[in-house]
């Protein structure tokens, strides 16, 4: 079983799962401001009506932030360790939580079988290992498109995780285009970089990356 989870996130720069003891440096209202939400939905801007995956959304902070900023989106917030999801539940319990997002595990997103024009992976890229990355694509629609943010291993920082563990804007551009993607840096923040990441092979091409 280890050695499955091991297999999964190989080719990743920090291969342990994010610890769920941390979960509350997910909530630190300074990340809005060093990170605005609008901006990141500038960038995804996403078709109107349309369900937005946020993959590996932890505790909800930018799912609950985008669907406040866009109530005609349902935000699919994803993400592989149930404690994490426990979490945002509380959060969406709150009398005034958006009724937009919605927390799945990967399993209940694959018994769904969508696929979203937009793709949010925020500070995830880093954690993903090559087999996930390949599969990403299938739960992309014709045409759409990932958005990945993560920390900027060049640039000066006071939070986040050490340098060692994630990439700088050009590595991270290498490794996407080396696994497939079409990938074109689409901004940077104080500590952040963001990449816009789409699929070029047609549909049975993602199918075949789905499943290899
Ligand atoms: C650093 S946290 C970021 C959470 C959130 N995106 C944010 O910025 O507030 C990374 C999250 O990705 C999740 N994660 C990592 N790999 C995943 C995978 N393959 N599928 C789903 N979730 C994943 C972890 O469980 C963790 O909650």
């Amino acid at each position: 079983m280890a050695s499955e989870a091991q297999n999964e996130r190989a080719g990743s720069r920090q291969p342990r799962p994010f610890d769920p003891a941390r979960a509350g440096q997910l909530d630190d209202p300074a990340r809005l401001t060093y990170l605005p939400p609008l901006d990141l939905l500038r960038l995804l801007d996403p078709p109107a009506g349309t369900a937005v995956l946020d993959f590996g959304a932890g505790t909800g902070t930018y799912a609950i932030a985008l669907a406040r900023l866009r109530p005609d989106l349902r935000i699919i917030a994803m993400d592989e360790q149930p404690q994490m999801l426990a979490h945002l539940k509380r959060k969406l319990a709150a009398a005034d939580a958006p009724e937009n997002v919605l927390p799945m595990l990967p399993a209940e997103l694959e018994s769904g079988g969508e696929s979203f024009p937009r793709v949010l992976a925020l500070n995830v890229l880093h954690e993903l290992g090559d087999a996930v990355l390949r599969d990403l694509p299938r739960r992309l629609a014709p045409e759409g498109r990932i958005l990945f943010v993560d920390w900027n291993a060049a640039a000066e920082r006071p939070v986040g995780p050490p340098s060692e563990h994630v990439y700088r804007p050009g590595e991270a551009l290498m490794r996407l285009r080396h696994l497939g993607y079409h990938a074109v840096l689409a901004g940077e923040f104080a500590y952040h970089y963001a990449v816009i990441a789409s699929w070029t092979e047609p549909a049975s091409g993602r199918l075949a990356a789905g499943s290899a």
